[in-house]
């Protein structure tokens, strides 16, 4: 059985003040019978796993360098994040992979070095319209997987959330025949290479576009094991809605 998970991702969003909706979260569960994350602007890490102290929600980073330390400007490694009160880290979101332009390989690297961290990774994938538009979706996403997990990948540091590029941030979803198409091929995929314990052990979370009023209906499709939410995890109510779903 799979644990359910429900993700926040705040993206570039969120000064002090943002933390008034932590606390509310924080409030309404200090326990819960899913996993609840939320993961912050970098520069909130430290005071949002302060203010989630002895509540149900997990604080998580949005990215990490692949290396530990060293001459790397601007970055913040796995180290750290966990050294600010992570449990998590976001790898390879769509929107590091076009505007960093972060490949399948370097995602891996950070991710075994977020295993390294003591950290859960959330590995993204998704496909872009275009590539749906010519029928590659399962394709791109096979090739993502492939190259995005290490080998030593397993269900306790390891989630997937598959994110069509098209449906974040656009109120677009896909149809959830689409969503279990996918997710259903992501589960064979995971089976076939890591065995069936750990293949089916790893958690895939759908994300794009989820709000309160389609969260029941995608939490109930196939392989859904829970969401990575932009937009609707920046207001506690809405985010509470969406886990409440789950
Ligand atoms: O990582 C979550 C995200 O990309 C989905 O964003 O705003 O469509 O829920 P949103």
């Amino acid at each position: 059985m799979r644990q359910k998970l429900a993700a926040g991702n705040w993206k570039m969003n969120g000064t002090a003040d943002a933390l008034s909706e932590l606390n509310e979260l924080t409030q309404g569960y200090p326990e819960a019978s899913v996993d609840i994350l939320i993961c912050p602007p970098a520069t909130l890490i430290d005071r949002a796993s302060e203010a989630a102290a002895g509540s149900a929600v997990a604080i998580g980073g949005q990215d990490c360098h692949a290396n530990v330390t060293g001459a790397h400007t601007g970055d913040i490694s796995a180290e750290m994040l966990r050294d600010a009160g992570a449990n998590y880290v976001i790898i390879g979101h769509s929107e590091r992979r076009d505007d960093h332009g972060e490949t399948s390989e370097l995602i891996a690297a950070k991710a075994t070095a977020a295993y390294n961290a003591g950290l859960i990774a959330v590995v993204c994938c998704g496909e872009h319209l275009s590539t749906r538009e010519d029928g590659k979706t399962l394709e791109h996403i096979g090739t993502q997987i492939a190259e995005s997990l290490p080998d030593t990948a397993n269900a306790d540091t390891t989630v997937i959330a598959y994110e069509p590029v098209w449906a974040i941030g656009t109120g677009l979803t896909p149809t959830l025949e689409q969503i279990a198409e996918v997710h259903d091929f992501i589960r064979a995929e995971l089976v076939k290479r890591f065995g069936e314990k750990i293949g089916n052990g790893i958690r895939l979370l759908y994300g794009g576009s989820v709000k309160p009023a389609n969260a029941a209906e995608i939490f109930a499709t196939s392989n859904v094991d829970g969401a990575l939410v932009g937009g609707a995890s920046l207001k506690a109510a809405d985010f509470s809605a969406i886990i409440d779903a789950l």
